[in-house]
């Protein structure tokens, strides 16, 4: 039976994940075991981040014993760019949550090696554990981190390609669509199916068919999200637009 909560609005959504995510430090701490945050981007998981934020401000939540890493990093683009993940993070989280650089991670896009770097970061997550918990969106086409449609269900840290479609989506958030970068580094499917468990927040009607398909068709590597089938800790955060190709069984 797959685990999925529909709530009335995107934002209700977003608060049963901060809320999941904030049980999940506080039960860390309360028995003294370690916390490792996976994180996402884009613009699904910004209202967890702002509820995360309130509660570290009204001294309901910390994370000083809290490790962190993301999904991804755009290749070519250095951690003070201001369209890089480290900056979104750092504007979005970090600053706001006193998460300290030094237990944030994330992989350098910078680098003159980005395929050394992948291999690198892919071990930092490794040797860690894993996270003990994963925040994951989903893309239009299905994609999870950056493991667009063909990615090797056991993949690893690596460079990819990103898809048309995924460019045309992050497009909003530069100038103009040539500004994209057209490679990224993300972890792979395998490495986010080491994750000890994972939410998937995906809000709006235009995540819907891949919500829908990623739950109730096959395993397949045309369709990452599916990957998330082979996991036994997986718990879907929707709102009703995002759920409705849901059957009604789900
Ligand atoms: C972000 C990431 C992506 C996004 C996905 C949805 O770090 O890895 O998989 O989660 O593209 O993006 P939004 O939330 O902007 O629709």
């Amino acid at each position: 039976m797959v685990d999925v909560s529909v709530h009335d609005s995107a934002d209700q959504a977003a608060h049963d994940a901060a809320i999941a995510i904030r049980d999940h430090v506080l039960t860390c701490v309360d028995h003294k075991q370690p916390c490792r945050l996976g994180l996402a981007t884009g613009g699904t998981p910004l209202p967890v981040y702002r509820d995360l934020v309130r509660w570290v401000r009204s001294d309901r939540l910390r994370f000083d014993d809290v490790t962190t890493f993301n999904l991804d990093e755009y290749v070519g683009l250095a951690p003070d760019h201001p369209q890089s993940y480290h900056e979104y993070m750092r504007q979005n989280l970090f600053d706001e949550a006193g998460i300290r650089g030094c237990n944030a991670f994330l992989p350098i896009g910078s680098v003159v090696d980005p395929n050394q770097e992948a291999r690198r970061y892919e071990s930092l997550v490794v040797d860690a554990g894993g996270p003990t918990m994963q925040l994951l969106g989903i893309g239009r086409n299905g994609h999870i981190g950056f493991n667009e449609p063909g990615s090797p269900l056991d993949s690893i840290t690596r460079v990819v390609d990103l898809a048309d479609d995924t460019i045309a989506a992050n497009s909003r958030y530069f100038q103009d669509i040539s500004e994209v970068p057209r490679q990224a580094i993300t972890m792979g499917i395998g490495t986010i199916l080491r994750s000890h468990s994972i939410i998937v927040l995906a809000t709006g009607l235009a995540k819907a068919d891949a919500v829908a398909r990623a739950i109730q068709d096959p395993v397949d590597a045309s369709h990452p999200a599916s990957a998330l089938q082979l996991h036994s800790r997986v718990r879907w955060i929707l709102d009703r637009e995002a759920a409705s190709l849901l059957h009604s069984d789900q």
